[in-house]
């Protein structure tokens, strides 16, 4: 899919696969073999047979991993006592599976008040989140800190130049966002709940996450988002773990169902799922079509295991042509994704959720007839996109 292509093997190499687009598609030398496609992708036909069989039967590896979360929660703790010895720490908790579980691993590790948690309400989270967590996690230890204009200041700075700007302004968007997350941790902000400053901040951060910005595919905004002149010694304890593994883990902790079963929500949230310029009134707006979708969804599919892993509705500010009522009128464009990831909950790879007709119908009815804009700017299409990861990525930016 890169296009890329190998037109000479090295000595002592032969072809062994080729398709009609690329001649040496697999190669090998009897112990080292290549690879022009991905064999870790769920949608390719047979590429967990050829990996199994490339650990299995010819490097010798065994099939054993489990992964155990008693020795999961005793080697960390030892490891976070050995780190942090006596000292207090903060800890970045969204609500969301890794970081709550982070959380816990320290509130077992160190004792619960040594660990100062925050939630930040950065203004680009799903409606009543923060509601909702203040709910959840009742405690002395557990603050919520609104910084919503701070975020919006930083951001409606960031200059944007018009359509074709988007990889440039939403990188930047994201980088950003990372620089006002720690300022809110190092700053005023937090510094008002405490009476020292702390050395260490606790991150949800999983394996996807740093895979995914060692790609330079995205600028996650608890990794590759982060200032490089940050004062904190950053904290990732599961930065190890993939989400299906932690959501073992948080099932074992003994979290709240809604957090263990919590779908991915992106650092930066509604700001990354439009396009333009992010506008307060364009993330109300997709924060509303969000909720819509998400109660559309949980009625649809009250099993949890038959849900998308993952989905959203993104605002398209392309006006195309509608009919309403009688007339001739123009709107803009809802864009609807789902997605399932594979069994490890990776997000490296997904395919497309594809949802009923009858749902798709009642989705569409609501999200153009429930929704305008201040200036009476209408939606009048919902596309549905279909692409699997990769070529596409999950969020639209
Ligand atoms: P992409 O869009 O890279 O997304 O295919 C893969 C997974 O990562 C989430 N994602 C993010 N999470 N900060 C985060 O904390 C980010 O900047 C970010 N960008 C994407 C995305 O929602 C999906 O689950």
């Amino acid at each position: 899919n890169h296009g890329d292509e190998v037109t000479r093997l090295p000595k002592g190499w032969r072809n062994i696969g080729s398709t009609p687009q690329c001649t040496h598609a697999f190669f090998g030398d009897g112990r080292n073999f290549g690879a022009l496609f991905h064999p870790e992708m769920d949608h390719t036909a047979g590429g967990e047979k050829l990996l199994s069989h490339f650990l299995f039967a010819l490097a010798g590896c065994n099939p054993d991993y489990t992964f155990a979360p008693e020795r999961f929660i005793s080697e960390s703790s030892r490891f976070m006592k050995d780190l942090v010895g006596e000292e207090k720490i903060l800890a970045a908790v969204s609500g969301g599976v890794d970081s709550t579980c982070a959380w816990a691993l320290a509130r077992l590790a160190l004792g619960k008040e040594s660990v100062e948690a925050f939630f930040v309400d950065n203004g680009f989270m799903r409606e009543g989140e923060a509601e909702k967590v203040r709910k959840l996690f009742n405690d002395p230890f557990f603050r919520i800190v609104n910084a919503q204009e701070l975020f919006w200041q930083a951001i409606e700075n960031v200059p944007y130049t018009g359509p074709g700007d988007e990889p440039f302004y939403f990188d930047t968007i994201r980088k950003v966002i990372g620089e006002t997350f720690i300022e809110v941790f190092s700053g005023a902000v937090v510094g008002k709940y405490l009476h020292q400053s702390l050395r260490f901040l606790l991150q949800g951060t999983n394996n996807s996450d740093i895979v995914e910005s060692e790609t330079g595919l995205k600028r996650h905004h608890n990794v590759g988002g982060l200032p490089f002149d940050v004062k904190f010694h950053i904290l990732e304890i599961l930065a190890g773990l993939y989400k299906f593994d932690i959501r073992q883990l948080a099932e074992y902790l003994g979290l709240p169902h809604e957090v263990v079963w919590a779908q991915p929500f992106p650092g930066p949230g509604f700001s990354i799922r439009m396009w333009g310029k992010v506008t307060r009134e364009k993330v109300g707006a997709v924060a509303k079509t969000n909720r819509i979708l998400e109660e559309v969804i949980h009625r649809h599919y009250p099993n949890q295991h038959l849900k998308p892993s993952q989905y959203y509705v993104a605002l398209m500010p392309l006006f195309t042509t509608g009919h309403i009522g009688d007339k001739k009128a123009e709107g803009w464009i809802w864009d609807i994704r789902a997605v399932s990831s594979n069994r490890r909950e990776s997000y490296t790879t997904v395919d497309s959720f594809e949802f009923p007709k009858a749902m798709r119908r009642e989705l569409n009815w609501r999200l153009l007839s429930e929704i305008a804009m201040d200036d009476g700017t209408r939606f009048v299409r919902v596309v549905y996109d279909d692409t699997t990861k990769p070529p596409s990525t999950v969020e639209p930016h």
